[in-house]
């Protein structure tokens, strides 16, 4: 295989051909979460299929396009379906995109995705801003040669969720009226959902929130120098005393219903960028 940066070279050089646009910002869309589409202004949509080296999205939930436009007037591109390690994707393939964001001239990225509630307080139909995460994959999207010119080989991880966004957004969705819980984001491989005892386990190591996506991504945007903001929308309560199954129909329900929450807040911190 050729290395990453000649296939990020390759993967902007056939984008910069389709589109003039030029991002500062990028949008990483989790399950269920392709609505804030439908508030950008959009230019340009590209399949991820014809993207060189981009892997292609093989959930019936995702969407795989890459839409370049504008948000509250800024200019964005989203990522409208995005993939995880449970896929058989390796995770420099997952975050693949970051790279190809951050080599487009994307400085801040906005990941959400679908969590279940670990937090006692927090409720299924929360938005969550994501504070830190724990990185319970196993996987490490950064293993392998480090190329100093994509960042450094042991990244500082001290603030892997930018302080300033996460400031903007809480007085984004205080100005809103929008409720939102900040947490820990743990991530798990999956695809199973977890059982009683791992939910034990993962409140006592002090997650808030558990999901199978978005610290991949954060990881390798922190190591390219991006600030980020993450936000989970709590579609499940995965409280181990009082555990109901959870159904993919149930999880896509309540993310469609506390999406416009989640939009809202999103829209608001770019303008604010
Ligand atoms: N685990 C439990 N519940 C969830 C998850 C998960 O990974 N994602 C969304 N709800």
């Amino acid at each position: 295989m050729t290395d990453l940066r000649t296939r990020i070279d390759e993967a902007v050089a056939f984008l910069r051909k389709r589109t003039t646009a030029r991002p500062t910002v990028g949008i990483i869309l989790g399950t269920g979460l392709g609505g804030l589409v439908k508030e950008m202004r959009t230019e340009t949509v590209i399949d991820y299929a014809g993207i060189p080296h981009f892997p292609v999205s093989t959930v019936e939930s995702h969407h795989g396009k890459l839409i370049f436009g504008t948000l509250a007037g800024k200019a964005v591109v989203a990522m409208q379906g995005r993939f995880h390690k449970y896929e058989g994707y390796t995770l420099q393939q997952v975050t693949f995109p970051v790279r190809v964001m951050k080599a487009l001239g994307v400085g801040r990225l906005l990941i959400s995705n679908a969590a279940g509630a670990l937090n006692p307080l927090f409720r299924k139909g929360d938005v969550m801003i994501v504070t830190d995460h724990i990185n319970l994959l196993g996987d490490n999207p950064l293993i392998g040669p480090n190329d100093e010119s994509l960042g450094p080989r042991f990244p500082d991880m001290s603030e892997p969720y930018s302080r300033a966004l996460i400031g903007i957004a809480e007085q984004a969705a205080l100005d809103l009226k929008i409720p939102v819980q900040k947490g820990v984001y743990a991530a798990m491989m999956g695809p199973n959902l977890e059982t009683r005892a791992e939910y034990r386990f993962l409140r006592t190591v002090g997650a808030d929130a558990v999901g199978m996506s978005t610290v991949p991504e954060d990881i390798v945007a922190v190591h390219s120098g991006m600030k980020v903001l993450g936000f989970s929308i709590l579609t499940d309560e995965c409280f181990p005393d009082a555990l109901k199954p959870v159904t993919l129909k149930e999880v896509l329900k309540i993310a469609g219903k506390a999406e416009p929450r989640m939009t809202a807040i999103m829209k608001e911190v770019v303008k604010r960028m």
